[in-house]
């Protein structure tokens, strides 16, 4: 086993285990992929302020997210398909978390269920809902989860629709494979993966197949999207959902500071700053790039997160150095469960973690609390300068 120092290792280990089919749904951004790149390439136009002869003992990366004590801000995204990458894959990612102590999100769209997820952990996880057009369905999905104990759910609210990412038609992606000379001329080649796959019974869509009604191919993401999910969803629905459920509230998906007003006022616990890892609307801003001015107009009024590009433990701290008062990580988990199961998440965790720390103790603080603007270097045109 190689010397895996960074989250480029993992995914170089990822790439050679897992099935081309899933590794292409994970590395894909929709149409031409521009923004999926620029979520990773605009951090790095954000320069770090080092500064020297402080006393750096002490540190502590700990803070919270939505009141919950956290190791550090990093938790893991909603990822669908994750049971794909690797046998049983949402309850090893939320083990790992779990032991790591950051919050783990369950996608709708996850191989292993709700209830899955609940009975191999031992604390409350986070939720991510999609609406779908059954509101009995939707019902039971909230009760589903209340009685899991998750402790706050996610709305998403960027996919009513899906943004068309080439690979996944081209492989014809589907949960499970569907066998075809070209799926199993490749699946031959993971051994481990495999062994995996045929050693669990999880290799479907655990929240939906069997809960939800009406499409046709009950294996296909592009399917389910097209054919259940509600594409009325609006700020109205967001506030019955906020009502049926009762509890945290985050809402996923904003770029936009008109939309993050919505949201604050709707009354989510917190937004995050997204734009679904570059899938969903390509030529939209990087999420870094949007985060500054969405802190202006809402920072004093919830809680901003940010996910899409994250990487590296440099990568948070310059989101948290602007304002976000947590970061999500999607592939950077996926890559170390592709590469290595629970211990790779563990790793990635890990990967992050010590980045976070060290650069945060050259830029001269010791914790989570003392981040601000004053750490970085920002280029003056850095959020753009647009016709109105
Ligand atoms: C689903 O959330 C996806 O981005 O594929």
């Amino acid at each position: 086993m190689p010397v895996i120092t960074n989250i480029e290792d993992l995914k170089r280990i990822y790439e050679r285990r897992a099935p081309r089919m899933f590794y292409d749904y994970a590395e894909s951004g929709s149409w031409t992929e521009k923004t999926f790149r620029e979520n990773t390439s605009d951090f790095e136009d954000i320069y770090l302020r080092q500064r020297v002869a402080v006393d750096m003992t002490g540190r502590s990366t700990a803070s919270q997210m939505i009141g919950e004590d956290v190791a550090m801000p990093v938790a893991l995204a909603p990822v669908g398909l994750t049971g794909m990458q690797c046998a049983d894959g949402e309850i090893k990612a939320a083990r790992a978390a779990e032991k790591f102590g950051v919050p783990f999100t369950l996608s709708t769209m996850s191989i292993c269920s709700i209830e899955d997820v609940a009975e191999h952990t031992t604390k409350p996880f986070w939720f991510q809902v999609y609406t779908l057009k059954d509101e009995d369905f939707m019902r039971r999905l909230f009760e589903r989860a209340r009685a899991a104990g998750c402790s706050a759910i996610v709305i998403t609210v960027d996919l009513q629709v899906l943004g068309q990412r080439h690979k996944d038609l081209k492989n014809g992606l589907s949960a499970p494979p569907k066998l075809t000379p070209k799926s199993i001329a490749n699946m031959m080649t993971k051994v481990q993966w495999g062994l995996g796959m045929l050693g669990t019974k999880r290799r479907f869509f655990g929240n939906i197949v069997g809960h939800a009604h009406g499409v046709k191919d009950a294996s296909s993401l592009s399917s389910w999207t097209a054919e259940a999910f509600d594409q009325s969803l609006d700020w109205a629905q967001i506030a019955k959902f906020k009502e049926m459920w009762g509890g945290k509230m985050i809402i996923k998906g904003i770029i936009d500071v008109e939309d993050a007003k919505m949201a604050a006022k709707v009354g989510a616990d917190a937004i995050i700053v997204s734009n679904h890892g570059g899938r969903q609307l390509d030529g939209a801003l990087s999420s870094i790039r949007a985060l500054p001015a969405i802190m202006d107009a809402v920072g004093d009024q919830v809680e901003v997160h940010l996910d899409s590009g994250i990487r590296s433990g440099q990568d948070v701290l310059k989101a948290l150095a602007l304002g976000a008062k947590g970061t999500y990580i999607g592939r950077a988990f996926v890559y170390g469960l592709g590469a290595m199961g629970e211990a790779g998440v563990t790793k990635a965790l890990e990967v992050i973690h010590k980045e976070l720390d060290i650069s945060m103790a050259l830029c001269g603080r010791r914790r989570i609390d003392e981040l601000d603007r004053s750490i970085l270097m920002i280029p003056e045109n850095f959020e753009g300068r647009w016709q109105s």
